[in-house]
């Protein structure tokens, strides 16, 4: 018996696919085809698959032409494969004439024509055209307009209150009502104080909205905003980006799943130094306090982890001119469990997360927001285990991937669930309108 193998995302399976997959039939009397899994996709910088492996499996399946369907998830799978299976041909598209030819120590390699005009990257981008504004200063946009250009998908319609800015110098500055009216969608990393009413007004107006947090300062005006959306069948999404990181997203099903046991403690530290003199200078409108640059980022752990259901909570800050908090410290105290968040902006200290638990601690080193790497530690030392997943860029383009996905299936697939969104909004309303803050 003659055995045949080929590989593919087969992503939105079409003709291409089933031309390639009949061809390689042809070839021989079992076809094995092997699907790419999602982590092996995200890892060769394929982010942008719309379905997951499940789905890609079984549209391969439907085509009735596969014998065995295998899974690939590493580097080098190939050959082990080939060898493992008995395979006698290896079969792929002519668009990767010569990349495997290094095969054919192991078997016969062949490259098949590739079905011309047709692919699922063209699918992709016809499907899902949407057109994004982005609205907030330039400082914070040019980074995420730099990683969405990668996207099949999404076209950057244009800015608002970015201003002038070389980095931005391709996309033109609209006003905000303006900007709204032209597009499907918009990414706001604005300042904290007017979140709530631009989030209001797109939503309003049938938009879809990715929001850095806070969105509000309040939990009742975050509530408002989420019944907003829910009314409007709009996606109303968190726009933290560690939230989008592989590791992110594994470290938390590893927690919860007890990997170290009952949770007792999780403490997060974010600081950026920039000196007071420069802030003075500049701080009516371009530079975050410790609180808005820093707050959100390092309370959700806390309430993804523990939930919003604590029993009390302590604020110190360290103000300069009355309002701008340089440095700020939170004490949660839950009825089994406490947390901490050290926050800074003309501080530095060291950039961690820690999680710790009955049997082992979680250990993620700095800048831990931008988690490629993490470790699991127990007593023992020998049962220590690294995870390490690759983050592309800054992670931008895995939270955009996320909103449009979001968008096209009608639902927010987000570990920030509502709850963790108002509680976020909830401690930015005490910081900000409560008495009950110490000062040192
Ligand atoms: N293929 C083909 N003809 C096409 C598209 C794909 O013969 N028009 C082949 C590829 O050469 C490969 C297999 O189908 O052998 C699986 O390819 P895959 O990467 O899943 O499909 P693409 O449509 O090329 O996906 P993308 O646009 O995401 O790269």
């Amino acid at each position: 018996m003659k055995k045949v193998i080929t590989y593919g995302t087969f992503d939105m399976l079409h003709q291409g696919h089933l031309n390639i997959l009949k061809r390689a039939k042809a070839l021989g009397d079992y076809l094995i085809v092997g699907v790419t899994s999602d982590d092996f996709d995200s890892r060769r910088g394929k982010i942008n698959v719309q379905q997951s492996m499940i789905e890609r499996v079984e549209g391969v399946k439907e085509t009735g032409l596969a014998d065995q369907i295998v899974i690939e998830e590493y580097e080098g799978q190939k050959i082990d494969d080939i060898n493992r299976f008995g395979v006698d041909i290896f079969a792929i598209g002519s668009d990767w004439k010569g990349k495997f030819d290094y095969l054919s120590e192991f078997c016969k390699v062949v490259y098949l024509e590739r079905t011309k005009g047709i692919s699922s990257t063209k699918i992709r981008s016809q499907n899902n055209h949407l057109k994004l504004g982005l609205i907030g200063k330039a400082k914070r946009l040019w980074k995420i307009a730099n990683e969405a250009v990668s996207i099949n998908g999404i076209d950057i319609v244009g800015t608002s209150g970015a201003g002038y800015d070389r980095r931005l110098k391709k996309l033109n500055n609209y006003s905000f009502d303006q900007l709204i009216e032209k597009v499907d969608a918009v990414f706001i990393e604005s300042d904290v104080k007017d979140r709530y009413e631009q989030i209001k007004y797109a939503l309003e107006r049938g938009k879809h909205v990715l929001c850095d947090l806070p969105m509000t300062i309040g939990r009742r005006q975050q509530h408002e905003l989420l019944e907003i959306a829910k009314k409007n069948e709009c996606i109303l999404m968190s726009g933290i980006k560690t939230a989008y990181s592989t590791a992110y997203y594994r470290l938390l099903l590893m927690v919860k799943s007890g990997e170290i046991g009952d949770i007792l403690s999780v403490e997060t530290t974010c600081t950026s130094l920039n000196e007071i003199s420069k802030i003075k200078k500049y701080q009516k409108n371009d530079i975050w306090s410790a609180m808005d640059a820093w707050g959100a980022t390092a309370l959700m752990p806390i309430f993804q982890i523990l939930g919003t259901d604590y029993v009390y909570n302590t604020i110190i800050s360290k103000k300069i001119d009355d309002y701008f908090d340089i440095f700020t410290k939170m004490d949660f105290v839950y009825k089994n469990a406490v947390a901490t968040i050290k926050i800074g902006k003309g501080v530095k200290s060291e950039g961690e997360m820690i999680i710790s638990g009955t049997k082992g601690y979680v250990y993620v080193p700095a800048p831990w927001w931008k988690t490629d790497y993490f470790e699991i530690r127990y007593e023992d030392q020998n049962k220590n285990k690294r995870f390490f997943y690759e983050l592309e860029g800054e992670g931008f383009k895995y939270e955009l991937v996320n909103f449009l996905r979001a968008i096209n299936h009608g639902r927010t697939l987000s570990y920030t669930g509502n709850d963790v969104l108002e509680e976020i909004s909830n401690v930015y309303d005490e910081f900000y309108n409560s008495d009950d803050i110490s000062l040192i």
